[in-house]
């Protein structure tokens, strides 16, 4: 089966970090005999300045049919004032709603060599290994009503928070089924004590799990303590699975209990295909950073990480994410350090471009 991909940059560091994924997909290609039909185009504001629009109907289409696409990061301080439909954020939620990426896993690991780095003390997140799984294509990102409307004098914004059954279940599957392949452990979380689809979404994720995984140990928390006891003892936790909006901060937060928001990957995964393979997409968590964008500043780590995930889930290389994840955690053992991961510590600082051939080199040596 040849094995597709396409490959959207995007705006500010996304173009720097995914020039370092080139040199890990080339590598697998020359070394391990993974090839990829390679296809490349514009997202986000990069779009916005060629074409008017952040995705243009031709590069969803081409989403549509690739096996995985692989995605940098959008947005800018230069688009910040542009109409909410072609802000370069629109294109990223219009890929991931029309390929219906419901599931949105997003793993944080503390690599040993950066437990002191993070902000929280050593023994509470070395090993540290929690998968968080959003639900990426409901909730209040994509409810109606919305919108900015008068009322009487004054503006009222309008968002609304909605999810249905079946798009509750779905994602609770998800989580389910990764659980088993780990700790066999979910926490679900939301804001029961508040939000009517909070209770929906408890007593659903409880029946999936009642019905079809008794055997997988099932606790809910509400979102706001569950941000407390991720800072305060985040290794409780192995799989959480929760709603699209509580999933965007709480994943933010856990990036930084492994040091850096440079260093967490993405997979967001639909329906299979024909071809059995899920509809996936992959990116880093970070934005397009454009305090350091155009200087060789960016960790392209959760980029290469993001590869690594696509390896696993899109193209059925388990081994080979393993040997990937091993180069990383190899150069960050080494000491070499991008400038988001200099803390009073010290290290051998690097660039985007040195970290990413540094990656390589640890590949090669593996060998
Ligand atoms: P951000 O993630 O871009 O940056 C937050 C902080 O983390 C910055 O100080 C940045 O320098 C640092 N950082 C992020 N990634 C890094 C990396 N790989 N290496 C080193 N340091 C890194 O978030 P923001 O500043 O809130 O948003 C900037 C823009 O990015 C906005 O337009 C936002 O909408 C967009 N954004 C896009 C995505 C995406 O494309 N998936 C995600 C988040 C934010
Ligand atoms: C993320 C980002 C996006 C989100 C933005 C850029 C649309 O913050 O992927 O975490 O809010 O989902
Ligand atoms: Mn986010």
């Amino acid at each position: 089966m040849t094995n597709t991909l396409l490959i959207l940059p995007g705006d500010g560091i996304g173009p720097e970090v995914m020039a370092e994924v080139r040199k890990i997909i080339d590598w697998f290609g020359a070394k391990r005999g993974i090839t990829f039909e390679v296809s490349e185009d514009l997202v986000g504001g990069a779009a916005y300045d060629k074409h008017g629009t952040p995705l243009t109907d031709a590069t969803m289409a081409k989403a549509q049919e690739v096996d995985a696409v692989l995605l940098g990061a959008v947005g800018g301080p230069k688009y910040d004032k542009l109409d909410f439909s072609v802000k370069p954020e629109r294109g990223l939620l219009r890929l991931r709603k029309e390929m219906d990426l419901y599931a949105n896993l997003r793993p944080a690991q503390c690599f040993d060599a950066l437990a002191d780095f993070s902000s929280l003390k050593r023994d509470v997140v070395a090993g540290l290994d929690i998968m968080i799984v959003r639900e990426l294509t409901s909730g209040v990102y994509f409810g109606e009503p919305r919108g900015i409307i008068k009322e009487g004098n004054e503006r009222v914004g309008i968002n609304t928070q909605r999810y249905t059954e079946s798009e509750i279940a779905r994602v609770a599957r998800s989580a389910f089924e990764l659980a088993k392949r780990r700790g066999n452990k979910v926490c679900s979380m939301e804001k029961a004590n508040v939000m009517e689809s909070g209770v929906l979404w408890r007593d659903v994720v409880q029946e999936i799990h009642d019905a079809e995984y008794p055997e997988v140990e099932l606790s809910h928390m509400y979102a706001d303590a569950g941000a407390m006891q991720l800072t305060r003892a985040p290794k409780q936790f192995d799989v959480i699975v929760t709603d699209n909006l509580f999933g965007d901060l709480l994943s933010d937060l856990a990036a930084m209990l492994t040091g850096s928001l440079g260093m967490l990957p993405s997979a967001s995964l639909g329906a299979p295909m024909a071809n059995g393979r899920p509809k996936a997409l992959y990116e880093p968590v970070h934005g397009s950073a454009p305090d350091i964008a155009g200087q060789g500043k960016a960790n392209p780590i959760a980029c290469i990480l993001s590869f690594a995930m696509a390896l696993r889930y899109s193209f059925d290389q388990g081994d080979e994410a393993a040997r990937l994840e091993a180069a990383v955690e190899k150069v960050l053992a080494d000491g070499l350090r991008t400038a988001d991961l200099m803390g009073p510590e010290g290290g051998k600082p690097v660039s985007t471009q040195g970290m990413g051939d540094a990656i390589v080199a640890a590949l090669d040596a593996g060998l």
